[in-house]
């Protein structure tokens, strides 16, 4: 039996519920002192001063650093790179200008963090406020195009504008998305040591250890063999964890200066302005049809705040460009509006999540302009080759995500008009939509040492963001060399470890997980040798005969990026929603979902199952509950802590079903694996959104769906 595709638990399961598993801000370093920030109360303009004289005698404080004492840093490099990835490009403390509310302007650094946050709010500071000041897209003045940032910000094929003019059937609408945060239970934490040999450890909280460690070198001037990052479990990432934060600098520098370890974990409050967000979205989409629902045209345009100082975008119109075919022409664009806010960055399925809302209820409204059931037009608009490249798919099974989820919620017993089944008092209502989600192809490495003692130890500088990444990579290496997998260890989240890529965009199974497959091939291949391929004997014998206490071989995944490669790669799926509306009182509820993935094959279907479970809540949070409001006068963020953030809970959810349906994936992976964990997130919104106006005849087009919106 082979350890690939069986439903094994967490290996780190017992560590974490116990306690035991050591997150970021609960390793233990000697002698290590504490930082506070101060935050700027305006959202634009500068500091004229900043009284540090009381903070500075206030009781345990160590140092005191603003603009004006801080070292100087280099410039964070232009492009923006996943290589040297910075949160923000303004750097904190180096000038007295302010570009958002919430900006650091003082770190003081103390013996305990009570001393360090006291002596905080003893800092006097004298602003020159300058007006005016905007915040979200409804209030900027005008929307620009973007300089690239990860795709080109348009795409154009065929002539979109001209298929839907001339088409029988036409929907043109305006969906909205709010800002939202991605309040993960562990706030960011850096504790910054500092070597007598230069040498500076970060123990930070980061889904790339080692694109902090390359962002760190440029900005502190730094050789990068100066600098390890260590981050071995995180309590949630969600995007927000993926680049670097102004907090790391300001920990490593203080840190510097002070020649003692700083830790420096942002409070509930400050994961609202010191980290990034999901920018609010507007997005238009034209969908031109024939009377039987077959897409001619689609056009997609998408305008999301970015601060003044930085070109972050959302691309909300990305998948657009790939989901269905249009015979006519799909064209996308994406435009920024400059904000007084701090940057957003990924979070949840960030740009896929947020488009597919917006798509697949156009695709809704379609099916009821045209009198096509919303399964049937999705069949109707499937497509062999990719739209936007011209290239067929690797895999695309997402007639069986769409028939075998219909299947499974039982889909033929629906009724078609809205309003049209109840129970009791209750409107039910059932929708549904489809997904696709960006694969990645991104090169890895991994090394695989056998013991004399007939075990093996797997080393590779990814990170288990809370996916199950130390137990999947058990498995593959298990599988490899032919090994139960308890006799694996893995060892992960560390850049003296063989590198690897980011754990971001669903990619850590398919890249980093095919070079823990190369390398453990790699020392089963050492092994044969070294046995002549003779002798039918273990491991450890075999080591002990030839007087070795280990055999190491190490293994270098450097694939083709998928847009140079001859097939077009994506992650699909179809997920259907079951809502329950008390009409009265306008309250939604979720009572059934089904879920229906393309993940191409599956390595451990327990991991799997879980982080679809996580994605479709994530889903019912950004369909239901979540959203970030502004102080419309000081454009502030106005959350301090989770109280007036609704996520949901677990009464907000019911009994999730999910089925994987793909199949192994060669073009993807050595491994058949293509993206999971986020593509379970895309599309719960409008399903969701669906399904409440199947019960109710309400089209909400502007998330979430509050109370308000159905009374
Ligand atoms: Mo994900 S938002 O790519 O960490």
């Amino acid at each position: 039996m082979t350890a690939i595709g069986q439903a094994l638990s967490r290996v780190d399961g017992r560590l974490k519920v116990t306690g035991a598993a050591r997150y970021t801000a609960d390793v233990p370093v000697a002698d290590a002192v504490h930082a506070a920030i101060v935050h700027s109360t305006i959202a634009r303009g500068r500091t004229v001063s900043i009284d540090t004289a009381a903070a500075g005698a206030a009781p345990g404080v160590l140092a005191l650093f603003t603009h004006r004492n801080m070292p100087r840093m280099n410039p964070t490099p232009k492009p923006w790179s996943h290589l040297h990835p910075h949160g923000q490009s303004y750097l904190p403390l180096q000038d007295d200008e302010i570009h958002y509310a919430g900006q650091p302007i003082a770190v003081v650094v103390a013996k305990t963090l009570d001393q360090a946050t006291h002596a905080g709010t003893l800092i006097e500071v004298a602003y020159d406020a300058h007006q005016p000041v905007v915040f979200g897209p409804q209030t900027a003045m005008e929307a620009v195009d973007p300089p690239q940032f990860l795709w080109p910000v348009a795409s154009s094929v065929g002539d979109a504008d001209k298929a839907i003019a001339s088409a029988a059937v036409r929907i043109e609408r305006i969906y909205a998305t709010p800002d939202r945060h991605h309040n993960q239970m562990e706030p960011h934490a850096t504790t910054a040591v500092w070597d007598a040999d230069g040498t500076l450890t970060l123990y930070e909280t980061t889904q790339h250890i080692f694109g902090a460690k390359e962002l760190l070198a440029i900005v502190l001037g730094l050789p990068t063999e100066k600098i390890n990052v260590v981050s071995h479990f995180l309590g949630g990432g969600f995007g927000g964890k993926a680049y670097v934060w102004p907090h790391t600098l300001l920990a490593a520098l203080a840190a510097k200066v002070l020649d003692r370890p700083v830790r420096l974990q942002l409070t509930r409050a400050q994961m609202y302005s010191m980290v990034g967000h999901q920018a609010a979205t507007i997005q238009t989409i034209a969908l031109g049809a024939d009377k039987n629902g077959k897409l001619l045209g689609i056009r997609h345009e998408s305008i999301s705040p970015t601060p003044v100082f930085d070109s972050y975008i959302e691309y909300a119109a990305l998948a657009t460009r790939s989901l269905w075919g249009a015979s006519g022409g799909i064209a996308t664009n994406h435009r920024i509006v400059h904000v007084n806010r701090n940057t957003p960055t990924a979070m949840r399925a960030p740009h896929e999540a947020l488009g597919h809302f917006a798509l697949e209820s156009a695709m809704d409204e379609l099916a009821y302009e045209t009198g096509v059931d919303p399964v049937a037009l999705r069949l109707l608009n499937d497509t062999a080759i990719d739209p936007l490249s011209g290239r067929p798919f690797s895999t695309r099974a997402m007639r069986q995500c769409l028939t075998e989820g219909a299947a499974r919620f039982g889909w033929e017993k629906r009724a078609r008009q809205p309003r049209s089944m109840r129970d009791g008092r209750y409107l039910i209502g059932q929708g549904m939509a489809g997904a696709i989600y960006t694969h990645w192809r991104w090169p890895a490495k991994a090394r695989v040492t056998l013991g004399s003692d007939g075990s093996a130890l797997v080393e590779a500088g990814m990170h288990d963001i809370g996916t199950g990444t130390y137990t999947v990579m058990q498995q593959v290496a298990a599988d490899a060399l032919g090994l139960a997998p308890e006799k694996v260890t893995v060892r992960l989240g560390d850049t003296r470890l063989p590198a690897s890529h980011a754990a971001i965009g669903s990619a850590t199974m398919a890249n980093a997980g095919a070079a823990v497959l190369l390398a453990a091939k790699a020392a089963r291949e050492k092994a044969m040798a070294l046995a002549n391929d003779k002798v039918n004997i273990g491991y450890a014998e075999l080591l002990v005969r030839h007087g070795l206490s280990s055999l190491e071989a190490e293994a270098d995944y450097d694939p083709v990026e998928e847009a140079n490669g001859p097939k077009a790669i994506f992650s699909f799926a179809a997920v259907f929603a079951e809502v329950r509306v008390d009409p009265e009182l306008g309250l939604v509820r979720l009572s059934r979902f089904v879920g229906a993935y393309d993940a191409g094959r599956i390595i451990n279907p327990k991991t799997a199952r879980s982080q679809a479970i996580g994605g479709i809540i994530w889903g019912v949070g950004q369909a239901l509950f979540e959203q970030s409001e502004t102080d419309p006068v000081l454009g502030r963020f106005l959350h301090r802590n989770t109280s007036g953030y609704l996520v949901p809970t677990n009464a907000d959810i019911p009994e999730l079903e999910t089925l994987f349906v793909g199949e192994f994936d060669e073009e993807a992976s050595p491994l058949g694996a293509k993206g999971l964990g986020e593509l379970t997130a895309v599309s719960v919104a409008p399903a969701i959104v669906n399904a409440v106006y199947h019960a109710t005849g309400k089209r909400v087009r502007d998330l979430p769906i509050t109370i308000e919106k159905l009374l």
